[in-house]
């Protein structure tokens, strides 16, 4: 197939189980991939971006049991919990996938009758353990006291009859993958800890289950249901088109990143990559692992009580505050813990000081100095250059950070321009300036580069906050519509004179806590 446009930009999230209703862990991986998909488009590509619903497996059937309802009941109650916690985010997914629907079932059918056709599948008999969790197969040696090795929760002993995918058969093919590809698996790290994995031999992998029935069936032999891992991998291939549209398939697959949790890690960089090799499909170019969140401290469990919910951090501190600490507050890859402390802290310090008071003191004095008319830059001076340059590095510098999935120091880098455009207002003290009718033309270009650093501030925080670029965009009070904003209008001088600014209430209320 020949293209006749650049393949789309495509990026995933995990798809969740709806056992349960979404915390930050899943409000975590989501937003990560909402930033990176909204610059991608920032910069001009054309973007996939996928997130969904898990809703298939063991898990799912003993969570419904347990409320008195059916899997699928249980499924089309709780997916919309998450569906309208992605809207509550303004996450940009173009389509949101759930493993029961009909276009995915039959890309899994599909897909495991193709690897069969290969040889790759055969019947054989499983007899092990299996953790529900973590819907994880495990070996006497693999388990830590009797217990699952990832989750540490009870195992159950599993002997059934069950079809092997010959994951051993491509153990050479995917070190060999790994080590010619090494931005495959990110960040370095981790790559390390599934290259010994491996090294440590793959055995062969149970892909069905007969002891109970919420899944796909296995084509040809109903007794069996599909392993929910292979079920839900398949995902991304089921949104891209596969099996039946190819023009799509080939303008979309392979995907480009796979955002995953370190703990799903060797579900997508050693199971999937195996199935699509047998498959004969292009692997994915990059499966980045982040890190995991503690909540005071603690690890976030049920049990515990100390879940932190989304929609209730939403409420009390607002959607882009909550955007901004997820990726703010723990470079992207390590664990982070999650305290009240730490999101007020930045809500009042980077936001309500930093960016908040910029944006507003420059809006009152371009109204008080210039009756809110954006004035034409008139005499210069070398710190000028030195806030044009800050500006052009924060664009390059946030594009080689995001070249590197590295959402935390994008993030400072933009802070960079702001902290000098607020240092560039203190070193040429507008109040003084005004004073003296003299200064009138530096007064004039101090209040127009002082507002310019807002606007390319703006387009730099849009991936991660769109609202209140929104806001600062309007209060600016620029023609272009918002949606349209490409990275390429930060180039400096693009600000209009000769325009009204507005003054819009403050971005960011100060939080005020005990
Ligand atoms: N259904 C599978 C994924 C299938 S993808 C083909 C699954 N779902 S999940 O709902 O259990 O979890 C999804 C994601 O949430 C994982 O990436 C996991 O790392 C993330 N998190 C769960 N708890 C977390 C924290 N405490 N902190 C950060 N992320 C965490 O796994």
């Amino acid at each position: 197939m020949s293209k006749t446009h650049n393949p789309r930009y495509f990026i995933t999230t995990p798809i969740y189980y709806v056992n349960d209703s979404p915390h930050i862990g899943h409000a975590y991986t989501t937003i990560a991939a909402d930033v990176m998909a909204r610059y991608r488009k920032l910069t001009g590509d054309s973007v996939f971006f996928l997130t969904g619903s898990d809703e298939h497996g063991q898990k799912i059937e003993k969570a419904a049991e347990g409320n008195n309802e059916r899997p699928i009941e249980l499924a089309d109650r709780v997916v919309i919990r998450f569906m309208d916690l992605w809207k509550r985010l303004n996450i940009s997914n173009d389509d949101f996938i759930r493993t029961t629907e009909e276009r995915h079932k039959i890309a899994v059918q599909h897909f495991f009758e193709h690897i069969k056709a290969k040889g790759d599948i055969y019947l054989g008999e499983y007899e092990d353990w299996y953790c529900i969790p973590c819907e994880s197969f495990w070996t006497d040696t693999q388990l830590v006291e009797g217990k699952c090795p990832d989750c540490k929760r009870p195992v159950e002993k599993v002997k059934e009859q069950s079809y092997f995918f010959r994951m051993s058969k491509y153990q050479d093919q995917l070190l060999d993958y790994i080590e010619k590809n090494p931005d495959f698996i990110q960040p370095s790290y981790r790559k390390n800890e599934v290259v010994s994995f491996v090294k440590s031999g793959l055995r062969d992998l149970s892909i069905s289950r007969t002891s109970f029935k919420w899944g796909i069936p296995v084509p040809g032999d109903e007794r069996h249901v599909i392993y929910v891992w292979f079920d839900a991998l398949v995902n991304y291939l089921s949104a891209a088109g596969y099996p039946g549209d190819i023009d799509r398939l080939n303008d979309i697959w392979p995907a480009d990143l796979h955002l995953v949790g370190k703990d799903i890690l060797r579900f997508h960089a050693v199971y999937w990559p195996t199935f699509l090799m047998s498959a004969g499909l292009p692997l994915p170019k990059k499966v980045f692992a982040h890190g995991w969140w503690t909540v005071e401290g603690e690890k976030m469990s049920k049990s515990r009580g100390n879940v932190v919910d989304p929609n209730e951090m939403i409420d009390r501190y607002g959607v882009d505050q909550f955007r901004y600490f997820l990726l703010r507050e723990v470079p992207f890859g390590l664990d982070g813990d999650f305290s009240k402390t730490a999101l007020v802290g930045r809500i009042n310090g980077e936001l309500a000081n930093d960016l908040g008071n910029l944006l507003s003191r420059s809006l009152t004095m371009a109204i008080k100095y210039f009756g809110g008319i954006i004035p034409e830059p008139g005499e210069t001076a070398e710190i000028d250059d030195e806030l044009k340059k800050t500006a052009e590095e924060a664009v390059s510098g946030l594009d080689e950070a995001m070249k590197e999935v590295a959402f935390q120091r994008s993030l400072t880098n933009i802070w960079s321009l702001v902290s000098f455009a607020n240092r560039y207002i203190e070193v040429n003290a507008p109040w003084a300036l005004a004073k003296d009718e003299a200064k009138k033309g530096r007064l004039q270009t101090v209040i127009y580069n002082t507002l310019e650093s807002l606007r390319v501030t703006a387009v730099l925080i849009s991936p991660f906050m769109p609202e209140t670029a929104e806001k600062m965009w309007k209060a600016l009070n620029i023609p272009t519509l918002f949606d349209e904003v490409k990275i390429t209008d930060t180039e400096w001088g693009g600000l209009k004179a000769g325009r009204t600014v507005n003054k819009p209430a403050p971005l960011f209320p100060r939080v005020e806590e005990k």
